[in-house]
């Protein structure tokens, strides 16, 4: 008996430990254009790419050494001069913690005329210390979404167009926009591919803009788009078009250590919320068995 009293008072304290990680965990949904300053706390999977200690584009930490961005914040002809480019995360401001890139995959597909396959992976040339301001983010396993459901964009971009860039984090929430409506919104501009999300209020005001480029669309703690381009930010009609990361999940993997199974890693934001739900099932068994058996 006394057995199960250790085990249980063992299990009640490292759920208590998982669920507060899972508590701590929890989006907020703060509200770029239009947004409101975010704490990095509640998006530490969001780095600044600097050359020579200039922000240039956001981008999303999906594994210790790995960050996704967009393709047009390199462009097809990068190569040179790895040493002036840093990522520095773990800060509302661009100020934070760097490390140096090793090296710089663009899409083979990319496309800067057409803006299709916007995706890029950095990898880093050492490994990120995961904190409360710093963790990775799953991508999304699917490719397609409801629209109208809402999606969290952040970045240091500017806040209006022509503007300049913020000095905080900030961030948006956005709704998803139906693939019909995004293409009759860029029917005389460009055409939106299935390698393309859109979101943005048909009244316009809130968007990602210059700036954030190559940073995070987030649902349900999973990455779902880069931002990718605009007809300016934040117009009447014209949504945000992100890179549609489900789409790229085996070229990914193929191109870096991400793994897809691995998502009981506590360095994934959300984990602590899935590691949490096993350990309530995992007590209530316990007490079952103490009770019945
Ligand atoms: N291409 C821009 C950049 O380099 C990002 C544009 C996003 N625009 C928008 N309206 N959502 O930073």
């Amino acid at each position: 008996m006394s057995e199960y009293i250790v085990s249980v008072v063992y299990l009640a304290l490292l759920g208590l430990n998982l669920c507060s990680g899972a508590l701590l965990n929890v989006t907020l949904d703060t509200r770029i254009v239009g947004g409101e300053a975010v704490d990095i706390k509640s998006h530490p999977y969001q780095v600044s790419l600097q050359y020579s200690n200039q922000h240039f584009c956001g981008g999303a930490l999906v594994t210790r050494n790995t960050v996704l961005t967009a393709a047009h914040c390199f462009g097809t002809s990068y190569a040179s001069m790895t040493s002036s480019y840093v990522v520095k995360f773990g800060s509302n401001t661009t100020y934070g913690t760097g490390i140096q890139i090793d090296s710089v995959l663009v899409h083979p597909s990319y496309s800067s005329e057409l803006l299709d396959s916007d995706i890029a992976l950095i990898r880093l040339k050492s490994n990120v210390t995961i904190s409360n301001s710093v963790a990775l983010i799953r991508i999304s396993e699917l490719s397609s979404y409801s629209p109208g459901s809402y999606a969290s964009v952040t970045g240091w971009g500017y806040e209006r167009e022509n503007g300049t860039i913020s000095d905080v984090l900030r961030g948006a929430n956005v709704p998803l926009t139906s693939e019909s409506e995004c293409q009759k919104s860029y029917a005389n501009v460009i055409n939106i591919t299935k390698n393309m999300i859109c979101a943005g209020y048909s009244k316009g005001g809130k968007d990602a803009c210059q700036g954030d480029s190559g940073g995070p669309l987030v649902q349900k703690n999973k990455l779902i788009g880069v931002v990718s381009f605009g007809a300016g930010c934040a117009r009447a009609g014209f949504p945000g078009v992100y890179t549609n990361v489900g789409q790229f999940m085996d070229w990914v993997v193929d191109n870096s250590n991400y793994n897809r199974n691995n998502s009981a890693d506590t360095a994934y934001v959300g984990a602590a919320q899935t590691n949490c739900a096993s350990f309530l099932l995992g007590i209530l068994t316990v007490m079952y068995c103490i009770l019945f058996a």
